[in-house]
């Protein structure tokens, strides 16, 4: 949900709410610089406590994200204390851009979308630039995130997770849950939000995620305009890395998988996750 849609709600204790997403609500707190993400169900310790180290993990390497303060309790609800993004996030950027361009204010915009995807490259080539250890393991993550997938035969299954085992194990900072709400842009740079599923992995895996989401998601972007963030996003990324087209591909299957598994998609996004997944696993069956 956008700032936008969240009626200003003072609450005395807690401050202004600023936002909320599904597992939290987003406060300010003491003063205007820093928020308080305080969980919504009073049992997620230790996901908070995850997502706090992760964040500290990140900060610590010089990664764009709100700086953490640190774990406190309210009222037994965990929350994180951070420092405040003065920014808006994607989807708040893409829903403005979309109303301007259908009011036909093409130039209103401070960013073009391909400026956009060129600063989220660049701050996804510093996350992943991070060599880490003790961290989840993203393969682990994926793994156990698709074991249960209802919409493949276990034969499917299997193909799947070999293949997930066949792309080679590495040990970056990656963050897991790239979506258009947890990137926020504040002045010209990108900034990444919401750590709770950072692993230590392989980038493409991450890179995978948000072609994907920006592919096939229920977004305010017109066709050809996914197709700019996408190659944008590759292009620069590439100038950056030495990561290949290949590697980002082997991503796909497993991803795409994870992506369909997940209970919170429209409709119209598994329809298309669902096309994908076939159209890869005939593919990769094929050349077995
Ligand atoms: N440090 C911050 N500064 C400013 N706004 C923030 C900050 N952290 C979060 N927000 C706002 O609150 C929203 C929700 O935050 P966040 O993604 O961390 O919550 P969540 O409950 O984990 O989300 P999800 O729905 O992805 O589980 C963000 O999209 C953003 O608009
Ligand atoms: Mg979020």
């Amino acid at each position: 949900m956008n700032s936008y849609h969240v009626k200003r709600k003072r609450n005395i204790e807690k401050g202004i709410k600023i936002n909320e997403g599904l597992c939290a609500e987003i406060f300010e707190w003491e003063d205007r610089h820093k928020i308080i993400k305080l969980a919504k169900n009073i049992n997620s310790h230790h996901d908070m406590q995850l997502e706090y180290l992760n964040s500290q993990v990140a900060w610590n390497n010089g990664v764009p994200i709100p700086q953490p303060f640190e774990l406190i309790y309210i009222d037994g609800r965990p929350g994180i204390v951070s420092e405040r993004i003065y920014g808006t996030t994607l989807m708040q950027y893409f829903q403005r851009q979309w109303i301007n361009n259908t009011l036909g204010k093409n130039d209103v915009m401070q960013f073009s979308h391909k400026e956009i995807a060129q600063m989220t490259a660049r701050m996804l080539y510093k996350t992943h630039n991070v060599s880490v250890e003790n961290m989840p393991s993203q393969r682990d993550t994926i793994t156990n995130a698709i074991k249960h997938a209802k919409h493949l035969t276990a034969s499917e299954l299997e193909s799947v997770v070999n293949m997930l085992n066949s792309i080679p194990k590495k040990q970056q900072l990656c963050h897991g849950d790239l979506n258009l709400n947890n990137i926020m842009i504040r002045n010209n740079e990108a900034i990444l939000i919401d750590w709770m599923h950072a692993s230590m992995g392989n980038p493409a895996a991450d890179l995978a995620e948000f072609i994907l989401m920006i592919k096939y998601g229920e977004l305010p972007l017109k066709d050809p305009i996914r197709e700019i963030i996408i190659e944008t996003l590759i292009d620069e990324y590439t100038k950056l890395s030495n990561i290949t087209l290949k590697m980002i591909d082997n991503w796909m299957l497993p991803v795409a998988v994870r992506r369909r598994s997940l209970g919170i998609l429209p409709f119209v996004e598994k329809r298309k996750l669902s096309a994908e997944i076939r159209e890869r696993l005939k593919k990769y069956t094929s050349i077995k």
